[in-house]
């Protein structure tokens, strides 16, 4: 299975830095988008801007959040169908920072999930574990609940593994750590889904930089990155989707 690289560029950007971002990244994209799936999520305000230069590069356009209803009354939303008329293939959902401060919960992001799927978005869903259900037994049964409660049985989006004591702190889980956990969400997701496990994908996300991308793009069972803070340098993102490739070497 081909990996994805995204990155995420949360609430960072604006028209021209944005595009001078953008149009780096597109320019050395070529050769590492013949092994890697590329989607970058910039902020709302930058899809439409962004989207002709990243479809020119074989780029994806990605968003980081959807409303879960069709339309309606709700100031300062954007639902899933504006999306796709933008040209947007993936939506994140479920990011922790949503999670945390706009109090998403589960049922929720299941909404959401099925919404983006009716309008051909593919969902990233991110689930992961806080610094306190570290230990292996609470972590476990935290992300078997994110799992069944997130994601309907027919799912066939992308989920993204993000220890949230992991994500923007500078401290990536280890590479036995990302092993462990993966093994154990492939193996819930092949109880919970009607579809084959091996079809979902599962990324890792969380303090990624091109320093130790390599090693966990090496992680059996990882299908991919989420980067958030070191995609916002063209630098360092092209040196993560890159990594472990024979053209970096
Ligand atoms: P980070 O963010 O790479 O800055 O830790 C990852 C994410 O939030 O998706």
């Amino acid at each position: 299975m081909r990996q994805m690289i995204i990155g995420n560029w949360k609430m960072h950007g604006l028209l021209q830095t944005g595009a001078e971002l953008a149009q780096e990244i597109g320019a050395a994209i070529g050769p590492i988008s013949d092994a890697r799936d590329v989607v970058l999520a910039p902020p709302f305000t930058l899809l439409s801007h962004l989207a002709p230069l990243l479809a020119r590069h074989g780029i994806g356009l990605g968003a980081q959040d959807c409303h879960a209803d069709a339309e309606g009354a709700y100031t300062g939303d954007i639902s899933a169908e504006m999306l796709a008329d933008l040209g947007v293939s993936h939506v994140i959902l479920g990011h922790s920072e949503r999670r945390e401060h706009h109090h998403e919960n589960n049922a929720l992001i299941r909404r959401k999930v099925q919404r983006a799927r009716e309008h051909g978005l593919c969902p990233v869903v991110c689930v992961g574990e806080s610094e306190q259900q570290k230990e292996d037994t609470l972590a476990q049964a935290w992300l078997a609940k994110q799992i069944t409660e997130c994601l309907p049985r027919d799912f066939d989006g992308i989920l993204a593994y993000e220890p949230i004591w992991a994500i923007g702190t500078g401290k990536a889980a280890t590479q036995q750590d990302i092993e462990s956990r993966l093994a154990f969400l492939h193996d819930a997701l092949s109880q919970h889904l009607e579809t084959d496990d091996k079809s979902t994908r599962v990324l890792y996300g969380g303090s990624v930089k091109p320093e130790d991308a390599a090693s966990i793009l090496a992680v059996p069972g990882v299908g991919g990155v989420l980067v958030g803070g070191a995609s916002l340098s063209a630098r360092s993102f092209l040196g993560i989707a890159q990594a472990g490739l024979p053209l970096a070497s």
